[in-house]
């Protein structure tokens, strides 16, 4: 596969070499790979992501960014280890579930390879990732995995990734909010467009193993959504695990969990301070941000853009 550089990025390699530590970490730009905008660190190992080796009894979780993933990340690894809570802070969630495409070399303190952290984990696997469905390698589908992709409402995802752009200078500037709702529409930012991920998906669960969830669900009902994960993975869970599981992963307990809150990874590149990881973690948020012309505007564009398709979204619950 092949991908096109639309940035500067050697120049600005050449201009980091004078700057000093606290200020070399340059956000990236984005490169074309198949028509998806992914992150420069991304574009250039691309092929080796293509070429990742799925093996049968790996679990992948698939989201467009902002929509879940840790949250789910923590509910399936509290399946997986039977509600044991100790088990589950063995390491952070960065490393506990390699982060399939990530790739950063720079700042050392925040070099990571989800490539080679995924060969070097024994199995059973559980992975993550952003790729929309064109872009998974094929050895997912081919070895049957078992997937769970978890979509979120447009107007909720787009402020939560307005604000997490904000935060992380792994990802692009956002620009303005106004700015970034163009973005997002128009599908220039990470990992592409909104509308094609969570409809790609959609058209995938049809044929291959994949448990297609949604956030506001979760949201309006954990208990029920984390059985239907645990039924997927095939876990038998007693009632009081169950209980356990919900309270454990609640955005409240979550967000004052080191192992799951992302402030021990990513360091030098989140800047909690600015917008945390943890944020609101509800549904309709998105009220707040969106003026009335904006959100004419986007719902316009929506109808539009969601026409060929029976998947529905709750903006609200
Ligand atoms: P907000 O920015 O709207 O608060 P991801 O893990 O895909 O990056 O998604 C992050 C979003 O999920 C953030 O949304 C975060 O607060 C929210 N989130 C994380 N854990 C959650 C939980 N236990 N319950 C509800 N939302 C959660």
């Amino acid at each position: 596969m092949e991908f096109v550089l639309i940035d500067m990025f050697s120049l600005a390699m050449d201009k980091m070499k004078d700057l000093r530590l606290e200020e070399t970490v340059i956000r990236s730009e984005l490169f074309d790979v198949d028509g998806v905008p992914l992150a420069e660190p991304i574009a250039r190992i691309w092929d080796q992501v293509w070429k990742f080796k799925a093996r049968p009894d790996d679990v992948l979780i698939a989201t467009y960014a902002k929509a879940g993933t840790t949250w789910t990340q923590e509910i399936v690894d509290m399946i997986q280890q039977n509600g044991d809570t100790e088990k589950c802070k063995r390491e952070t969630t960065y490393k506990r579930h390699p982060f399939l495409e990530w790739y950063c070399a720079e700042p050392p303190s925040a070099r990571y390879s989800g490539l080679e952290l995924a060969e070097a984990m024994p199995s059973p696997r559980t992975m993550k990732t952003h790729l929309p469905v064109q872009l998974l390698p094929p050895s997912f589908l081919e070895q049957n995995c078992k997937i769970i992709y978890v979509a979120r409402n447009a107007k909720d995802n787009l402020v939560s990734y307005y604000h997490f752009h904000r935060m992380n200078k792994g990802l692009p500037d956002p620009g303005t909010w106004e700015e970034f709702v163009q973005k997002f529409m128009t599908g220039k930012v990470p990992w592409g467009s909104w509308y094609d991920h969570v409809k790609g998906w959609w058209k995938a669960k049809h044929k291959h193993r994949i448990l297609y969830l949604f956030y506001e669900d979760m949201k309006e009902n954990p208990k029920r959504e984390i059985q239907k994960i645990a039924k997927f993975l095939e876990k038998d869970l007693s009632e009081e695990v169950l209980n356990k599981i919900v309270h454990n992963t609640s955005f409240e307990v979550m967000k004052e969990n080191p192992m799951a809150n992302y402030t021990k990874d990513f360091e030098g590149i989140m800047d909690h301070s600015i917008s945390p990881f943890m944020r609101k973690g509800i549904v309709a948020d998105w009220k707040n941000h969106f003026t009335v012309a904006q959100n004419k505007k986007f719902d316009e564009d929506y109808e539009k853009k969601m026409s060929d398709t029976s998947l529905v979204f709750r903006m609200e619950l």
